[in-house]
Parts: C-alpha cells; sequence; structure tokens
C-alpha cells in the first residue's frame, strides 16, 4: 500500500475514524477506513488487490443448475468389536444416520458440526464411490451403485479431494512436481499436456513454477496446502471435496488459502463440500449450510438465512459461540452453553438425538417433552432454501 508520501516522515499516530480511543501509524488510515462503505472496487484499488467477478453461473438461479452431488438417506455404520483374536460383534456405530442433501453446480456447501457427528465418513462416503450401506449417492447425475469401473473412473476425474493436514497428505519422497503431476499420469495425461499443466497449475495457486523441483518438507503449511489444491485442480474437477483445508494453519495463512478458495471456484465455476469447524469461515465462503449433529442433519438451508435466524437448539448454541466484533453487541448477548457429554453414536437417544443436551427441551412442559423423547423430528421448511429437524423450531433471540 505504500505510496510516496510515505517516504517522506515517520507517521504519527492517527484517530481511526473520528474515534478518539483509537489510533494507527499509517498515513492511509482514513482510506482503509472508508472502504468499508466504498465496495469492493475502491478495496480493491486501495490494498492492490483483484476485483474477483462473480462467476456467471452464480446469476443462474439454484434450481435451474445442474446437480453436482446428492445424498438420499445416507448411511453408515460402523462394527464394534471386542476381543483381540476372536473378534465378535458387540454393537454398531451409528456414524451417519440417513443424511440428505444435495450440491448445485458452482456452490459451496459448508458441513458443520462437532467432533465425531460423522463429517469424515460422509465424505470418505462419497469419494469411496461405492454402494453405500443404505441410501443413495449420484455425482453428477450417476447414481454411484451402478458404476462399471469405467465410469468409475471417469467420475473419480470430476470430483477431488484437499485434506486437513497438508503435510500428511503430500508424499515427501515426491518433488513438487511429480506430487501435482500424478493424477494426470494416472488418468493418461501425455507428457506434453503434463509439462504444460503443472507449472500452470504452480501459477494458479499462487506459487512460483521455479520451486517444483524441491519437496513438500520444503515449504511452509500454506504453501503446502496450496500445493495440495493444485493437485486437486489438476483434473480440471467439478467438484471438490475438502476436510477441514485451513484449521491446520494461522490464522493469516488461512485468510490467504481461503481467498485462492473463492478465486478458483468462480475463476473455474467450481463446486465445493466444505467440511470446517470454523463458523467464521463457513459464513465466509459457504452459500449453504448444513450442520450435523450425531450422524443427522438438523439444520439446512441458505447461509444467510441459517446464521441470522437459526432455528434448531443446536445451531442457535454453536452461534452463539462466535464472538461479535462489537464490543457492546458482544457483552450484552448471552452464550448458550450446551450441557452434558455428546452420547455415543452407538447408543443416541430415542426420538430427538439432540434431547439430553437441548436447552429448549429442558423448558418445555412434560407433554411436549415426552414429543421429543419419543418421535424423532422431521426435517421441516423454516423459510425459502431453510429447513430445521425440531419438534418446536422457532428463531430465538440470542442479542
Ligand atoms: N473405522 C471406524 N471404525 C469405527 N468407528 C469409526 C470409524 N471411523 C469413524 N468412526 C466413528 O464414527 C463417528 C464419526 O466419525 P467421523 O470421523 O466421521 O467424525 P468427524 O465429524 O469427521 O469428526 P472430526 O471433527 O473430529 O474430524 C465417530 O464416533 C467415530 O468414532
Ligand atoms: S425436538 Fe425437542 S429435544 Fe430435539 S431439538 Fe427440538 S426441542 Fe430440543
Ligand atoms: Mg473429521
Amino acid at each position: 500500500m505504500v505510496v510516496d508520501a510515505c517516504h517522506t516522515a515517520e507517521p504519527p499516530l492517527i484517530d481511526v475514524d473520528g474515534s478518539p480511543e483509537h489510533h494507527a501509524a499509517c498515513i492511509r488510515t482514513g482510506e482503509i477506513a472508508a472502504t468499508a462503505s466504498e465496495g469492493a472496487e475502491a478495496a480493491a484499488e486501495i490494498f492492490g488487490a483483484e476485483v474477483v467477478e462473480e462467476p456467471e453461473i452464480a446469476k443462474v438461479p439454484r434450481e435451474q443448475r445442474k446437480t453436482v452431488l446428492e445424498l438420499d438417506h445416507l448411511v453408515k455404520e460402523y462394527a464394534v468389536n471386542k476381543g483381540v483374536v476372536f473378534k465378535r460383534r458387540v454393537g454398531t456405530v451409528h456414524a451417519v444416520a440417513g443424511i440428505s442433501f444435495d450440491i448445485r453446480e458452482g456452490e459451496t456447501l459448508g458441513l458443520v458440526g462437532e467432533s465425531g457427528c460423522g463429517k469424515t465418513t460422509t465424505l470418505m462416503e462419497i469419494l469411496g464411490l461405492e454402494r453405500p450401506m443404505s441410501g443413495e449417492i449420484s455425482v453428477l447425475g450417476t447414481n454411484v451403485s451402478s458404476l462399471d469401473s469405467k465410469r468409475r473412473k471417469e467420475i473419480r476425474r470430476d470430483m477431488s479431494v484437499v485434506f486437513q493436514d497438508p503435510m500428511a497428505s503430500l508424499d515427501p519422497r515426491l518433488t513438487i512436481n511429480d506430487v501435482i503431476a500424478e493424477p494426470m499420469q494416472v488418468h493418461g495425461y501425455g507428457k506434453d499436456e503434463i509439462n504444460r499443466r503443472v507449472p500452470e497449475l504452480m501459477r494458479l495457486v499462487g506459487l512460483r513454477p521455479e520451486q517444483l523441483s524441491r519437496y513438500p518438507g520444503e515449504f511452509s503449511g500454506g504453501q503446502r496446502q496450496r500445493i495440495g489444491i493444485a493437485r486437486a485442480l489438476a483434473l480440471e474437477p467439478k467438484l471438490v471435496v475438502l476436510d477441514e483445508p485451513v484449521s491446520a494453519l494461522d490464522v493469516s495463512i488461512q485468510a490467504g488459502v481461503i481467498n485462492l478458495l473463492e478465486e478458483l471456484k468462480s475463476k473455474l465455476g467450481l463446486a465445493y463440500l466444505f467440511v470446517a469447524h470454523d463458523l467464521s469461515v463457513v459464513r465466509h465462503i459457504a452459500d449453504r449450510v448444513a450442520v450435523m449433529y450425531l450422524g443427522k442433519i438438523v439444520e439446512i438451508g441458505e447461509v444467510d438465512s441459517v446464521f441470522d435466524a437459526p432455528r434448531h437448539p443446536y445451531t442457535q448454541a454453536l452461534l452463539s459461540a462466535i464472538p461479535i466484533p462489537d464490543p457492546v453487541k458482544e457483552r450484552q448477548r448471552e452464550r448458550i452453553l450446551l450441557t452434558g457429554d455428546l452420547p455415543s453414536p452407538a447408543n443416541p437417544p430415542s426420538g430427538c438425538r439432540f434431547r439430553t443436551r437441548c436447552f429448549l427441551h429442558a423448558s418445555l412442559p412434560p407433554e411436549k417433552q415426552r414429543t421429543c423423547i419419543e418421535l424423532e423430528p422431521p426435517r421441516e421448511a423454516q423459510a425459502a432454501d431453510h429447513e430445521a429437524a425440531c419438534h418446536f423450531a422457532q428463531i430465538r433471540q440470542v442479542l
């Protein structure tokens, strides 16, 4: 952001936004503050950044876009075994207990929920492209249960994955060139094409092609995640599945990787399934969000609708824990603390799975409580593109 005037003298501390309590030693402080109201173009000019155009596909209404991924009552269970030599089955972990959602072209669905709620299991079921135990998975309009091996390989090209830990997911013995080239070799790309595309992919993710002969261990965490993204984009996928892609990175580096993902989405028209713990990240990057609890989706819909007016008590509790960058509101608002431990997915509560920790349930009269205990709440429409699974779903004044 440096300009000629910066070379002349040490900048004094200037009031920020006319506030006597906030000063900054930068002569462009006022201009920076003004970007908040002047929009993206003005901000891009000051920060020397590029304005990323909204992709064409974003202008097409959701219902008219192609479906890239559809899950219909997907179920995944794991056997719980006992004994070392003679194993016997003593129970079942209901890791994913019948979930449904779809992702349309050029769209990001954020999948959130506590540790162990079944997010990674869901992703693995999708990536496996095998017939699920129960329910259905369709990728780009094809039901995966009916795939022959040729078609399965074709679909693998259209879908790629980025993992949480960029160190563990890159083979340390391969150079970056080989890491990025590998998927193209597997899919029979010619040598010339690979040699042309690898440097192109490096530039696309903001890295220098001169670094291609280096090994993963010679890069920082954020750079390694960029390499992972370059590899994921090698086959020009339509859907990218990301399992906590930024949670292992520093906050400042997180922002860089998230901006990169957004830029790629609009340049390449990608759809993302984005798993994250951090709800602020999800609000920033997702178009729609699905909240999972113990293997079920409890709330799903357009991201602003869900974040601004959550209807399910679990979502309300999760959102009440996000810090608000306004000290007055932050001090006034009420934080909802969930009591009790997360029940085991091997033995989920009857009726509504959330009832053992639900503050709304605890405040209900006994006959209504009985409904929560006996009947599993169905997912019901709350607003346009917004559904929640709670018998007593309602907007709560959190602030
Ligand atoms: N191979 C397995 N065998 C038995 N149980 C498993 C297996 N993999 C996962 N689970 C169980 O399934 C449940 C869901 O696990 P999963 O890894 O999908 O959670 P997650 O939502 O991704 O959690 P995190 O946020 O910690 O990554 C957990 O209770 C877990 O213990
Ligand atoms: S159905 Fe009952 S227990 Fe479940 S979230 Fe709603 S109020 Fe709480
Ligand atoms: Mg996980």
